[in-house]
C-alpha cells in the first residue's frame, strides 16, 4: 500500500504501519471480529470527505454546504435498506456499543428490567455487564446454554421472562455458532410484552447474504457493527421499525454524538454496494464452508467444538479438555505460528477468565483472502500439532513456515 505523503512527513508513523502491514499480511487472522476491508473502503475511509461537519441528518443539516455529503449518506441508508430489508436505518453510531447505548436511552427509562445472554454465555458487555453503563442503569436479568446441548434454552428464557417481565429482551452473542431461532424469540418477547432487540454484529454479514435468517421482520430495533462478517469499516449501525425511527434518531443525535464522521459512512457506502453484489453472497456462503471444514477437521483430529457444531462462521474449540492444553498456552503457540486467535470461556468453564479452557476461531479473514476447504484442512493440522507441541520450538518452527507459505499464496492486498 502506497504511503508516499505519509513517508516523507512522518517516517515513524509510516513505518509502524508498514510493519502491521506486513503482520497482517503473514498471519492468517483467526480472531473472531476481524476482516480485511477492501482498497475501495480504504479509500472512502481516508477521502477529503473527513473535512466537513454535517450536525444532524441529510435534508436537515445545521451547516450549509452538506447538499454532497447528504448523498452520501443517503446513499448508504438506501443501500442499508435493501440490503436487510429496514424500514429506517441509522448510519451514524460511531461503532456496536454507542449503538447499543443510544437503544438502551432512547427506548428504556432507569432500573427497567432487561434480559440478556449473560457475558459468560457469549453476550456483549454492552448489553448488562457489571462494568458497563447498562449493569448501573438497567436492571440486567441473564439468560443461559443449556448445559447438556450447549444449544440456547429457549423453554428456560421463555419460562424467565414470564417470571421477570422485562421491558427489553436482547438477542445477540459474541461467540455462538449455532443460528437463533427469531420467531421464538418474537413469540417470547410478545408473550411478555417487550422490546425485542436483536445485535447482530457478528453474524449481519451472513444475514446480508441470505444465509442466515434475517432478524429485523421479527424485531423492534436490531444493531450492529459493520467490521466483522459485514467486512465494511469499524462502525455501527442501527435499524428500527418506523414508530421508533424518531426515538433512536434522536438518541444518536443529539442525545450521544454530535458530527457523524461522514468519511467513515462513505466507507460504509461502499461497503453496502460491495455487499449488494452476487460475488458477496459467494463469498459467505465459503465462509461457512470453511468454518464447517475445520470444525470437521478438528474433530476428526480428537478437538471438541462447543456445541459440536458450527452454523455460522465460527467455533469455539475445547483446548484443554480435548488436548490438555490451556487456552493461554494455546494462544502463544498460535501466535509463535503465525495464526491469531483469541483464548475464550465457554458457559460453565472451570478454568478463570485468563486461562480458561477454549478457543475461538473463525474463517471471514481467511476467506477474504481467497482461502477455501483445502487450506482449512491444512489449517487444522497446523493448528492441533502446534497446540499439542506448544513448548517445541522446532515443531512450532515447522508450523510457522507452513502459515508463511499459505499467506504467501493467498497475498492480502496486492
Ligand atoms: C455482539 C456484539 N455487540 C457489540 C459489539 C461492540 O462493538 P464495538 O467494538 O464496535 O463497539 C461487539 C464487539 O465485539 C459484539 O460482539
Amino acid at each position: 500500500m502506497e504511503l508516499t505523503h505519509l513517508q516523507k512527513q512522518d517516517e515513524q508513523l509510516a513505518n509502524l504501519i508498514k510493519n502491521e502491514t506486513q503482520r497482517q499480511e503473514m498471519e492468517i487472522e483467526m480472531i473472531a471480529s476481524e476482516n480485511y476491508v477492501s482498497q475501495a473502503v480504504l479509500e472512502a475511509n481516508g477521502s477529503i470527505l473527513t473535512n466537513k461537519y454535517s450536525e444532524w441528518y441529510p435534508g436537515r443539516r445545521y451547516y450549509g454546504w452538506c447538499g454532497i455529503i447528504d448523498e452520501v449518506e443517503t446513499l448508504a441508508i438506501h443501500r442499508a435498506k435493501e440490503l436487510f430489508w429496514a424500514e429506517h436505518v441509522n448510519v451514524q453510531p460511531l461503532s456496536g456499543s454507542p449503538a447499543n447505548m443510544a437503544v438502551y436511552m432512547w427506548l428504556l427509562q432507569p432500573g427497567d428490567k432487561v434480559l440478556w445472554f449473560s457475558l459468560d454465555q457469549w453476550g456483549h458487555l454492552s448489553h448488562g455487564h457489571p462494568m458497563n453503563f447498562s449493569w448501573i442503569l438497567y436492571e440486567i436479568v441473564p439468560y443461559f446454554l443449556d448445559k447438556e446441548t450447549e444449544l440456547m434454552d429457549m423453554d428456560a428464557l421463555e419460562k424467565i421472562a414470564l417470571e421477570t417481565k422485562p421491558k427489553m429482551i436482547i438477542a445477540g452473542f459474541s461467540a455462538y455458532s449455532r443460528d437463533l431461532d427469531w420467531k421464538r424469540f418474537r413469540k417470547i418477547a410478545d408473550a411478555c410484552d417487550a422490546i425485542l432487540l436483536a445485535d447482530i454484529a457478528h453474524i449481519a454479514g451472513l444475514i446480508a447474504a441470505g444465509i442466515i435468517e434475517n432478524p429485523v421482520p421479527y424485531c423492534d430495533v436490531v444493531t450492529s457493527t459493520t467490521h466483522k462478517t459485514l467486512r465494511w469499516p469499524r462502525w455501527g449501525i442501527i435499524m428500527c421499525r418506523e414508530k421508533y425511527a424518531k426515538a433512536i434518531d434522536r438518541a444518536v443525535f443529539p442525545w450521544l454524538q454530535w458530527w457523524p464522521h461522514e468519511n467513515l459512512i462513505a466507507g460504509k457506502a461502499v461497503a453496502f454496494w460491495e455487499a449488494l453484489k452476487p460475488e458477496f453472497k459467494e463469498y459467505q456462503i465459503q465462509v461457512v464452508k470453511n468454518a464447517q471444514t475445520l470444525a470437521m477437521k478438528l474433530q476428526d483430529a480428537g478437538v471438541k467444538i462447543v456445541s459440536g457444531w458450527t452454523d455460522n462462521h465460527l467455533m469455539l474449540v475445547d483446548t484443554f479438555g480435548s488436548l490438555w492444553v490451556s487456552g493461554k498456552d494455546a494462544e502463544h503457540a498460535l501466535e509463535k505460528v503465525g495464526l491469531s486467535a483469541n483464548k475464550n470461556m465457554v458457559p460453565y468453564d472451570t478454568r478463570p477468565p485468563m486461562d480458561p479452557s477454549w478457543i475461538r476461531l473463525w474463517t471471514p479473514a481467511a476467506t477474504t483472502r481467497g482461502m477455501r476447504e483445502e487450506q482449512m484442512e491444512e489449517i487444522a493440522d497446523i493448528f492441533v500439532l502446534a497446540v499439542n507441541n506448544h513448548d517445541n520450538e522446532s515443531v512450532l518452527d515447522e508450523q510457522r513456515k507452513r502459515v508463511i507459505a499459505l499467506c504467501k499464496d493467498f497475498p492480502l492486498y496486492a
